[in-house]
């Protein structure tokens, strides 16, 4: 059976690590559907597992990369042929099961999606769980009755992946996005993603009373701690946040008033276990009205041997946008 390369990441002293290792299709956990992959990407959550600041993989050593695009190369479902072109994201892939970070990926045909028409295999990783995160956020935000006419929409941890992506699609939606940062060298850039206003997140002064001043009709929060606890007290009557990330730090302080005397609602966002139906219909929506134009301005490509570099940057919060990982098919 032939040999491909896979980022491993493996527990060694109590530690997470990472290292490219050869493997073969039988050293891949079990599934219907076997990739040759084209592309991973960078997530917030591939940098948590493959350097062991969060604890996030499951079972050791693993295949990381919770995304993939490919070429399918084998099938035993009949859902899906070979040379079809699909793509994963989520699931327990990279965390629990061997993920998009090889030359081939094997996975249970139910997490297959068909390549929405209109995205290329590059598309759907430079959206990849960052892109459906924030197209899955809006949708929300949407189904809780926000509209563009409601007032500002605040998007916080603005250059990092999914805000970056969530700022592009709010803006051709015609919303008034504030983007909130803490790179003041990158406000040119968020203007250029379409945001209308931008706030330093050194300048913000979040006070410490139950209710603040009422600022936002709608929020995407990439950051929780403090900075969701300011949202909950600035949000207008009948605001609707989407909680998604944990970028900086993971613990809520609030108190209920906002809640039952602004009517705020407060709402969770979980990409990896998105059913299929929701989640082809948010794909759907990535290629027609969500589809961010500009996103060659956003993702940037890292070749495969460059993928260890990634991480260390990613969580000292100093990259901006998106990372596609090109994984060349093997000859
Ligand atoms: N719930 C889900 O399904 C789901 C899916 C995808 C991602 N996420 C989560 O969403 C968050 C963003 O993911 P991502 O892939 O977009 O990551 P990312 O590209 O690294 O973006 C995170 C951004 O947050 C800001 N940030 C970083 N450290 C911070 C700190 N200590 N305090 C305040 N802001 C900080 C930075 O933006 P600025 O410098 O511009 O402020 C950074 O670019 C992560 O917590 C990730 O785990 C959740």
């Amino acid at each position: 059976m032939k040999n491909f390369s896979a980022y491993q990441i493996f527990e060694q002293d109590g530690k997470s690590a990472g290292r490219f290792v050869n493997l073969t299709l039988d050293d891949l956990d079990p599934g219907e559907v076997v990739i040759q992959t084209h592309y991973s990407s960078v997530n917030y959550k591939d940098t948590l597992a493959a350097t062991g600041a969060g604890k996030v993989i499951r079972r050791f050593p693993c295949v990381g990369g919770i995304d993939v695009s490919g070429v399918v190369a084998s099938s035993s479902d009949t859902r899906f042929k070979v040379g079809d072109e699909v793509l994963v994201t989520g699931y327990d892939m990279g965390v629990a099961h061997d993920g998009g970070y090889a030359e081939y990926v094997r996975v249970p045909a139910g997490w297959v999606v068909p390549l929405p028409q209109g995205l290329t295999l590059f598309d759907v990783m430079a959206l990849g769980t960052a892109g459906f995160t924030a197209a899955l956020s809006i949708h929300r935000l949407e189904q809780n009755d926000l509209r563009p006419g409601n007032g500002k929409v605040i998007v916080t941890g603005a250059t990092g992946g999914v805000a970056s992506l969530a700022i592009l699609m709010l803006a051709q939606l015609g919303y008034h996005v504030v983007a909130l940062t803490g790179k003041d060298s990158e406000h040119d850039y968020l203007k250029s993603l379409g945001a209308s206003e931008i706030l330093s997140r050194k300048d913000v002064q979040m006070g410490t009373r139950p209710m603040e001043k009422a600022l936002w009709a709608g929020a995407l929060d990439s950051v929780g701690g403090d900075t969701l606890a300011w949202l909950t007290r600035t949000m207008q009557q009948n605001g609707v946040i989407a909680s998604f990330g944990n970028a900086g730090g993971v613990e809520l302080h609030t108190t209920v008033l906002p809640f039952i005397l602004r009517g705020v609602r407060l709402i969770g966002v979980d990409s990896a276990a998105t059913a299929m139906p929701l989640r082809l219909q948010i794909w759907q929506r990535l290629a027609t009205d969500l589809r961010p134009g500009q996103l060659a301005k956003v993702a940037q490509i890292v070749p495969f041997l460059e993928l260890p570099q990634v991480f260390p940057l990613m969580l000292q919060g100093k990259l901006r946008g998106r990372r596609v990982v090109e994984i060349k098919p093997a000859g």
